[in-house]
């Protein structure tokens, strides 16, 4: 709390509507609006455009000069410094790790890493062609189904064993969906692999077959999880709390946010990246595509370019192109044409009075997509990799909220359907 005030007046009132103003950290400061039900209005904020939903300690960002920081930390020095499950410890618990914390953290994720045979089982009943998310989402739903006798949202030491559970288990299951879809026997986590390396053996190895997984690639596969880990109040985290404020079980609320996640104006993103790129097909194909981007009427936009938040280049979307370019290089993919396309692309956005004016920059979707795409990820499991690295922000803005007084997300409307009518008497 601040001792500055907001001061609000408004016609036919006579009153001046005073309205308390909280400090931030950093970043804007935010005016408490309600206490103004009492004098029969609400706010109208179509979006959350202007509305801090809740207090939070977690993440922040600054969109205007390209920032994001966890805990305090800037992503550009947690993807180059740090590795996920180090940036998992921070985001739960506020703190980097000790040596030893790391490792006793390591070790916990591993050991329930492994999942329910119930499971298996679900995944195994859906049809192939299922879209990854939908099959994910439902998996991560039924391990509510499994832990929710043992779940105690109010015990420090239960949500504790869920986070391990849920990040342990993450990769996983994102695995099986994979193999699933393939057609191909599910592999089981193997402790001797880093997170990463896991993931990956678990998608590309062979049942029975020793692992053999690439270090650079395990190496960016750790940096996308880490430049996906947590994103502060967007659509899909604002989710999870929501859905978590009506106290249900912590997998049912992830599994909502996996919902949100999957649309294209969201995770969904970076799948429409990959699909625009192979639309467009040639690089002389894209003035063309600019120019349907800029005109309204054709409701197309440039998938992977412009991000509610950020008004100036995505710090992420930094990290993410130098971590493209040596995956390319690495993999000797440097002359692949639809990163010739892509290329090209960024280049005239980053150059067109449009884009510029809007401030329409590529957004990490842009460069996660073909980093992706080179490993060999098909293009519908570009999202599953996003909600694999997201789920400990959600966990940890749901447990950040759980273990404080909360309130059940209620938001109000502004009415504008048909005044009371009597039902017509027959
Ligand atoms: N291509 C063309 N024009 C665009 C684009 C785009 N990608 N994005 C925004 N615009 C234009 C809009 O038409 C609008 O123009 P106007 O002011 O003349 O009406 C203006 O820029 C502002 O756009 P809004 O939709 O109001 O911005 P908002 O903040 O609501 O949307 C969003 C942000 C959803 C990310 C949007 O930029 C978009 O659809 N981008 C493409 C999808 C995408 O890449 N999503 C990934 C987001 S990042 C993430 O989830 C990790």
């Amino acid at each position: 709390m601040t001792d500055k005030k907001a001061h609000l007046t408004i016609d036919g009132i006579n009153t001046t509507i005073e309205l308390p103003i909280y400090s931030s950290t950093i970043g804007p400061d935010v005016i408490d609006v309600t206490s103004i039900t009492k004098n029969g209005f609400f706010t109208f904020d179509p979006g959350f455009m202007s509305t801090a939903s809740c207090e939070s300690g977690i993440t922040f960002i600054d969109g205007e000069e390209g920032v994001l920081l966890h805990r305090g930390y800037p992503i550009e020095q947690l993807a180059v410094s740090s590795d996920y499950l180090e940036t998992c410890y921070l985001l739960l618990n506020g703190e980097l790790p000790t040596p030893a914390q790391k490792e006793e953290f390591t070790a916990a994720i591993k050991q329930h890493s492994a999942v329910d045979p119930s499971i298996a089982n679900i995944i195994k009943s859906f049809k192939r062609e299922s879209h990854p998310m939908a099959i994910l989402c439902s998996a991560v739903a039924a391990l509510a189904a499994v832990y929710n006798d043992e779940i105690d949202i109010t015990n420090e030491a239960s949500r504790k064993l869920t986070a391990y559970r849920l990040i342990g288990q993450m990769p996983t299951l994102s695995a099986m969906v994979y193999k699933h879809r393939q057609g191909e026997e599910f592999i089981a986590p193997d402790d001797s692999l880093s997170y990463a390396e896991n993931y990956l053996n678990m998608t590309f190895g062979t049942a029975g077959k020793a692992p053999n997984v690439s270090k650079t690639i395990a190496k960016a596969m750790d940096r996308i999880f880490v430049l996906h880990a947590d994103h502060e109040q967007n659509a899909s985290t604002s989710t999870v709390r929501l859905s978590g404020s009506s106290g249900t079980n912590p997998f049912a609320a992830i599994a909502a946010g996996i919902s949100t996640l999957w649309g294209p104006a969201h995770g969904g993103a970076n799948e429409a990246v990959l699909e625009m790129l192979e639309e467009i097909g040639s690089v002389e194909n894209i003035e063309a595509c600019v120019a349907r981007a800029k005109d309204k009427t054709s409701g197309f936009r440039l998938m992977g370019f412009g991000h509610r938040v950020y008004k100036n280049f995505d710090p992420r979307a930094k990290v993410m192109k130098q971590t493209c370019d040596e995956v390319l290089a690495e993999l000797g993919l440097e002359n692949d044409p639809l990163l010739a396309i892509a290329k090209r692309l960024e280049q005239i956005a980053l150059e067109d009075p449009y884009f510029i004016s809007k401030k329409l920059y590529p957004n990490v979707d842009f460069y996660s997509g073909i980093i992706m795409k080179a490993i060999g990820i098909p293009t519908e499991m570009f999202t599953v990799i996003f909600a694999l690295g997201r789920a400990v922000g959600w966990y940890s803005h749901w447990d950040e909220m759980v273990s404080s007084p909360y309130k059940i997300g209620r938001p109000r409307q502004q009415y504008t359907g048909s005044p009371k009518r009597d039902y017509p008497q027959k």
